[in-house]
């Protein structure tokens, strides 16, 4: 199939002429076509102008001069849209982003899987227990988990419920950042509950102090209070899986005389979901927003190329991310032979490690669950080999949760399996608690690129 830049052949419904992977089958297509109809009708819940300024940070990360923290849930759920949930997840991003600040020396821009992280791919369509077959739960904007035949069968409401709850969760993270929660004068009004008792609080709190007192001298010194400059911004993202929900919200802003997907500023597209003549890929290379593609051992050099000439014919700087997750065991076979391939393309992409999906493994009672040390290995690597080859690793993108939750073994702590029974609580993949999280971060921040 041809692919021509957006203009006449392309509209935000033009990819369902393409083999969509990874949709759910709804039993009524008259109610899901009148769901699509009323979610398209409310309002965004980002901006264009929100979106833009993500693609000038995410352009500034690709030059080498800013990197990208991204990180939440696997899947968010409804049912953990509470405040307690969205305070813990914005804590333990900023802790993590003041770290990284303080050890990379760059700005570091906050990217949340989260206000809309509730569609995932899954491995099978169905699922049996006890002899039952019914559709594999794929998030709670599509299904419910319970495994009864009601709870499985899609259902087109639920669209509407993900978007009032998206709506919901990032209106609240804008009033706690405009209010001054984010402010880095008061890095205290971020603490979890672990700082107290955790094995790195000590060098926590030495790194928070030193960064309140550089900012009180370069306050001194310049006359001006820094509050507003400093203040730490916060994007949204989720993986655009479920292509209707997105079509809803894709609006033809006349002004920038382009197309945005206005339910996130930073949609990205899976693995499974990136073929180059899929539904995916026809949907996002007409939309403006910056994005983000996920690459795994499977990518080819040449489907890669394909891929960036469909998604970025003009070279635009920040459009496009490349988050690559390879594992600790194979990355080394891999991300040298990507990097020569964008290399030759000529185009500019942000490279960001996600150490999480490669390292996936099963427990002996079949709990999945991700090794601390395998994950920090993976990082070790893309460090490692991007600056081997010259190239600027830009970021990271992680499953974490603010919680204390018992997910991935290893840490501080050492978690082992025996463990992870005590407070398993994802729906789909294993994350870093919030100790773990900030162990990872303060590893990016002594990780420091010496080029
Ligand atoms: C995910 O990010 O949760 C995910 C499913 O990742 P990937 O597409 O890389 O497997
Ligand atoms: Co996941």
């Amino acid at each position: 199939m041809s692919r021509k830049l957006p203009a006449a052949d392309w509209h935000p419904a033009s990819w369902q002429k393409h083999q969509a992977a990874q949709q759910a089958v709804y039993p009524d297509k008259a109610l899901l076509d009148a769901a699509v109809a009323e979610l398209s009708r409310l309002p965004p819940i980002v901006t264009s102008w929100e979106i833009d300024a993500l693609k000038d940070l995410i352009a500034t990360a690709q030059r080498g001069d800013a990197f990208v923290l991204q990180g939440g849930d696997c899947a968010e759920t409804f049912e953990e849209c509470t405040s307690d949930n969205i305070v813990a997840k914005l804590k333990i991003l900023l802790q993590m982003s003041l770290v990284m600040l303080f050890g990379l020396k760059k700005p570091v821009v906050r990217i949340g899987r989260m206000a809309g992280q509730y569609a995932k791919p899954r491995s099978a369509d169905t699922e049996s227990r006890d002899g039952q077959v019914l559709p594999s739960f794929r998030g709670d904007l599509i299904n419910r988990l319970p495994f009864t035949p009601e709870d499985r069968v899609p259902d087109p409401q639920l669209i509407l419920r993900g978007y009032e709850r998206a709506a919901l969760t990032l209106n609240f993270v804008r009033s706690l950042i405009d209010g001054g929660f984010a402010d880095l004068h008061h890095p205290e009004y971020w603490d979890l509950g672990w700082v107290g008792h955790s094995p790195m609080a000590e060098e926590y709190h030495g790194i928070v102090k030193s960064i309140s007192n550089s900012l009180d001298f370069l306050e001194t010194v310049s006359g001006r209070e820094l509050h507003h400059t400093q203040r730490a911004d916060m994007y949204a993202a989720h993986e655009g899986l479920h292509l209707f929900y997105e079509q809803a919200q894709t609006r033809f802003l006349e002004r920038r005389n382009r197309w945005y997907n206005l339910t996130t500023h930073f949609p990205w597209i899976g693995m499974r979901t990136a073929a180059l003549d899929g539904a995916h890929i026809e949907y996002f290379r007409g939309i403006a927003n910056p994005m983000g593609v996920k690459i795994g051992p499977g990518m080819t050099a040449e489907w890669l190329q394909q891929l960036i000439a469909v998604l970025n014919p003009r070279n635009e700087p920040g459009r496009l991310t490349l988050i690559h997750r390879f594992g600790a065991k194979t990355i080394d076979d891999h991300l040298p032979r990507l990097i020569t391939a964008v290399r030759e393309t000529g185009s500019p992409v942000l490279w960001v490690c996600d150490p999480m999906h490669g390292n996936t493994e099963s427990t002996a009672d079949g709990t999945k669950t991700r090794r601390f040390d395998n994950i920090v290995a993976e990082l070790e690597s893309s460090f490692r080999i991007h600056h081997a080859m010259g190239s600027y690793l830009g970021g990271v993108h992680l499953e974490l949760t603010g919680e204390n939750v018992t997910e991935c073994t290893g840490g501080a702590r050492g978690l082992t399996d025996g463990d992870l029974a005590r407070a398993y609580k994802t729906t789909v993949d294993p994350r870093l608690n919030y100790e773990q999280a900030m162990e990872v971060a303060m590893r990016i921040a002594g990780l420091r690129q010496t080029g």
